[in-house]
């Protein structure tokens, strides 16, 4: 089905990207565009990708039927915009950022109705091409957000390309997207990140807490090691669900401080045990 894949940005999510493709389309050649070299010779030493480029425009002579965009979000209008002055009318296009919403249809203004945005929940906190995982995405979801400007045939095509990557694919609204993960993803990694600063501000001259990590703090903040541009550009991408998530999140930090303070044994039993309860639901 695919014969040529160009993958923009060979960093952990692309690279792993490159990976899952080859392995359900063998015959395809895989192209990788990067502003970093140094990923690009890595990526092809680890035979990710078959060639490579930092030039945008050898994507013409390559004639891609897909191509993946798979950098930081806040880079994508750029490259958007960089990718329509290409004549590319023969691509498919999609993505694997973190954020939709607004993005989806600035990325559409540029790329047309072939572009199909998408968002595989799959990834850990690592960052590089030399951390690519070929099954990242078996048994995940993979959600993609079709608007009314979508070619159904792209949409298609793009359906069956994840289901064979072996993902699980679900529709979503773009903006309903970036409520939900700005509440299921985008808060917690905002937590794990403030929970550090917390700490190192808690820390004194006599005492560096980061000595003492228990299992719940390394668990809880497994995430703070993410990578930090990433993460900046889907604060800032998703700034009004980030922020309204943050503003849920002081409310209930606020009330178990009042629980605590007041020293209220069933009041401060129930919020635990209620907690733990929707906890205990996800698997
Ligand atoms: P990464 O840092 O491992 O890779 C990003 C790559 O993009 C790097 O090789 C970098 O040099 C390249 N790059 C940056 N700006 C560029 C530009 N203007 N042109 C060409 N290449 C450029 O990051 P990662 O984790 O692979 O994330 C990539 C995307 O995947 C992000 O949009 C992120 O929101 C999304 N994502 C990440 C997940 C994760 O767990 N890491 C999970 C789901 C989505």
């Amino acid at each position: 089905m695919f014969k040529r894949l160009c993958v923009i940005g060979v960093g952990f999510m692309g690279g792993s990207f490159a990976l899952a493709f080859r392995e359900s389309f063998p015959n395809c050649e895989i192209l990788g565009i990067d502003i970093n070299p140094y990923a690009i010779d890595k990526a092809i030493q680890l035979g990710v990708i078959d060639k490579g480029s930092v030039q945008m425009n050898n994507l013409l002579l390559f004639k891609p039927d897909l191509i993946m965009l798979a950098t930081p979000v806040g880079t994508f209008e750029s490259i958007a915009k960089e990718l329509s002055s290409l004549d590319l009318k023969d691509s498919l296009i999609t993505d694997l950022g973190s954020v939709k919403g607004r993005l989806v249809y600035m990325l559409e203004e540029y790329l047309g109705e072939n572009f199909v945005g998408g968002h595989p929940i799959a990834g850990t906190e690592k960052s590089g091409v030399e951390n690519s995982n070929k099954d990242l995405f078996k048994g995940k979801r993979c959600i993609l957000t079709p608007t009314q400007r979508t070619s159904p045939k792209a949409l298609e095509k793009i359906k069956n390309m994840w289901v064979s990557l072996g993902a699980l694919v679900e529709e979503m609204d773009p903006f309903l997207h970036d409520y939900v993960f700005g509440a299921v993803s985008h808060l917690p990694h905002a937590v794990a990140f403030a929970l550090i600063d917390a700490i190192k501000n808690l820390s004194k001259d006599s005492v560096d807490l980061f000595k003492y990590p228990g299992g719940g703090f390394k668990d809880f903040t497994r995430i703070a090691g993410s990578d930090p541009i990433m993460w900046r550009d889907i604060f800032l991408e998703n700034r009004e669900n980030v922020l309204k998530a943050i503003e849920a999140f002081e409310m209930s930090l606020k009330n178990l401080k009042e629980l605590i303070k007041s020293g209220n044994l069933q009041e401060l039993t129930d919020y635990l045990l209620s907690a733990k309860n929707c906890r205990e639901k996800i698997n």
